[in-house]
This record gives C-alpha cells, structure tokens and sequence, in this order.
C-alpha cells in the first residue's frame, strides 16, 4: 500500500525535484502551494517525468480551514514542509511578512499534524543557522549563531518551535534537514529553478546571463580571505538534495520511538569559490560569461561547507552528483526555458494571477 506524504511548496524549485524522486521511491504525493513563487504548469513537468500527476491543491498553509480540509480528505502519513519564503534581503525590508508566512504555516502544520495523528515531519532547515563557523567543514554540532536576517531567524526559531513540540511529548518524529546551496535541475530539463524576477541566486544569475537575459554577472568580493579571494559555498545538486528527502522520510517511518527530533547537514562536503562556479560553468558549456566584480554583500559569510557524515551515517545517504553535472543540467533548463516556451508560461500565469 502506497503511503501518503504531503509537500508543502512542493510547486518550487526544491519541492517539485522532491516530489519527482518520493514518486520514484512509490510514494504516493499531495502538494500544497498557494503559488506565491511558484505555477501550476511544474505539474506538467513533473508527470512528463515520472508519467504521475500528483494531486494538488493550490491554497495556503496559513490558512487553518484550508489546511484542515486536506488533511481530513487525505490519508496523510508524512510531512515534507518546504512552504516559506526565502530571500534573505527581502525579509530585511519586510520581516513581518517572513515572520508570519515562515512561523505561522509550521504551526498550523504541527497542530494539524498531532489533530490528525500525522508522525513525520521533514523540515526545510539551512545552513544558514550556523552563520560563519568557526570550524569548517561545519558539523551539526557547531553553535547556532545569532541569524544575520529575519529569514535565517525564522529558520533557527522552526527548528526550536519543533524541538520545543517533541520535548513537550508531541507525538511527532521531526528531522530537520539543514541545506546547503542547491543548484541545478532535473536532467531531463523539465523541471528546475525558476526565479520570479532578478535571481538572487548565483547559479540562475549565471544561466540567465549566459541566455543574455542579465548584460553581466556580479561577483560580490574578491578580497575575502579564501585562495582566490571569492567566498567559497557548498554546492549541491537539486536531485541529491530531493533524495536526501526521501532518505529522511524512510528513516522516520522506520523508527519505533513515538517521537524524536534530530537535525542533520545536507550538502556534499566540498566548498567551491564563486569564482569557480563561473570558470566551470564556462568550461563545461563552452560558454564565455561577461562578468565582473562588485563590493562585498553585507551578510555574505566567508566561506562555509559542510561535513556530512552524519547524513551518511544516519540516513545512508550521500550527494552523488558533481558540480559539472550542475552546471551542465542547470544550463540544459535555462535553454529548455525559451524552448519549451516555459517563459512565454510564466508571463502568461502571471497575467493572469
Ligand atoms: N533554495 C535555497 O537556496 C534554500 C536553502 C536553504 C533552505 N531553503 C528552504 O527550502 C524551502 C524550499 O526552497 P525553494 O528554493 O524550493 O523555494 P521556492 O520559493 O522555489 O519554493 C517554495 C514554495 O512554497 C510556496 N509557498 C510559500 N509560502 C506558502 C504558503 N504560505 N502556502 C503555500 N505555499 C507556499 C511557493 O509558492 C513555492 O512554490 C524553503 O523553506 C527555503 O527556505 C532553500
């Protein structure tokens, strides 16, 4: 019998990679996602993949009534909870936005969850919890540092709000999963990122300045102290990071315990420069990138990636994908985006929305 799990955001750049490796994995997928960052046509993408329309309804997880009435019409038995936004600089300028989207909707998700007597939880956690780590690689036990934005803050106080749940005897069993910086897009290039607006990310700047949507791309520092001056991240593949997903959740439907909360690093353990994204970029397209480089970002950290061998350990899972690969699939989507007319989508949901 197939089991049930429900994916909030599951229409986003993470979320929708995710519901196409728990489909592989013969879980049986409901998607909640109001659309803010995301269109109802990655639905498309995802069955042209895996040949299933998940179910889905569009509403938002704030939303109690809505929320209730997906959970008494399906028979939910796991939680993936990617539904929140996520730029940072945005959340500086409106924090109560950030606050109460991020905080709210895990709320009324625990309550609904212990109202329906849903057990498992994944959660969206970041590396952003451990601002600049004294010790790299960053293992999970490195303090949490005061968040550098609303949005990192709301990330540090989910992970407490959970923590805080199970210790009060909730019977959940919660991971939080701490990503490092997804990149790329499923190989088949029908489903990837899909920014609204200037990308804030580094990778669909790259892409969108390659389709020669972006004159040039920034690099932001290049007198940081790290070999070549640019800050340095753990990247790591879209479908590595939706398969840790699915690793995540089968360790909790194999726990006994009625309740546990743990938190683990999900990255490949290796830092790369932004600088070298670019030149591997370059060299694994045959692309030669217009760039220049810009003042530090305030709230840029240095340099951070992350030691992941508890992931190994206790969900036997590793990133599997290298950076070329990417690169490679995050350009394949770029250019899928003008040929399958994915643009010309966008700006039509986007009238019509
Ligand atoms: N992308 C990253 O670099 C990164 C890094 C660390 C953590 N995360 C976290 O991972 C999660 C997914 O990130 P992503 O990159 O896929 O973002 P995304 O914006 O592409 O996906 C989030 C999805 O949630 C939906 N959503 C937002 N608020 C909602 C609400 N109240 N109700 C229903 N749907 C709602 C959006 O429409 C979107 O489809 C987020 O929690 C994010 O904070 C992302």
């Amino acid at each position: 019998m197939q089991k049930t799990i429900l994916v909030t955001g599951g229409l986003g750049f993470i979320g929708s990679h995710t519901v196409v490796a728990l489909q592989e994995a013969g879980y049986e997928v409901v998607i909640v996602d109001n659309l803010s960052n995301s269109f109802a046509f990655v639905l498309d993408g995802i069955r042209a993949i895996t040949g299933i329309l998940p179910r889905f309804y569009e509403g938002d997880c704030n939303d109690r009534d809505f929320m209730q009435q997906v959970f008494s019409k399906e028979k939910v038995e796991g939680v993936i909870h990617f539904a929140a936004y996520k730029a940072v600089g945005e959340s500086v300028a409106h924090p109560l936005k950030y606050y109460h989207n991020n905080l709210v909707s895990l709320i009324v998700l625990l309550e609904l969850m212990q109202q329906y007597g849903v057990a498992n939880l994944v959660f969206s956690s970041s590396c952003t919890v451990y601002g600049q780590p004294e010790h790299l690689p960053v293992d999970e036990s490195a303090p949490i540092l005061p968040a550098q934005s609303p949005y990192g803050n709301t990330k540090q106080v989910c992970e407490e709000i959970i923590r805080d749940s199970v210790q009060a005897g909730m019977p959940v069993k919660a991971l939080a999963l701490r990503y490092f910086n997804p990149i790329g897009a499923h190989p088949s290039a029908h489903i990837g990122e899909l920014p609204i607006g200037v990308p804030n990310n580094l990778v669909p700047y790259i892409t969108q300045t390659a389709a020669g949507i972006r004159p040039e791309l920034s690099i932001f520092g290049k007198d940081y102290n790290t070999p070549d001056g640019t800050c340095i991240r753990d990247f790591i593949h879209v479908m590595d990071l939706a398969e840790a997903h699915v690793k995540a959740l089968d360790y909790l439907l194999r726990q006994d315990a009625p309740s546990l909360y743990d938190y683990v690093n999900i990255g490949t353990g290796k830092g790369h420069s932004v600088l070298e994204v670019v030149q591997t970029f370059e060299q694994v397209n045959g692309i030669k990138l217009p760039y220049k480089f810009a003042p530090r970002r305030p709230g840029d950290v240095e340099q951070i990636y992350a030691k992941a061998d508890k992931a190994k350990q206790m969900l036997g899972w590793q990133a599997r994908r290298s950076l070329d690969e990417a690169l490679r699939d995050a350009w394949q989507w770029q250019k899928a985006l003008k040929e399958k007319g994915i643009l010309e989508k966008m700006q039509k949901a986007e009238a019509n929305s």
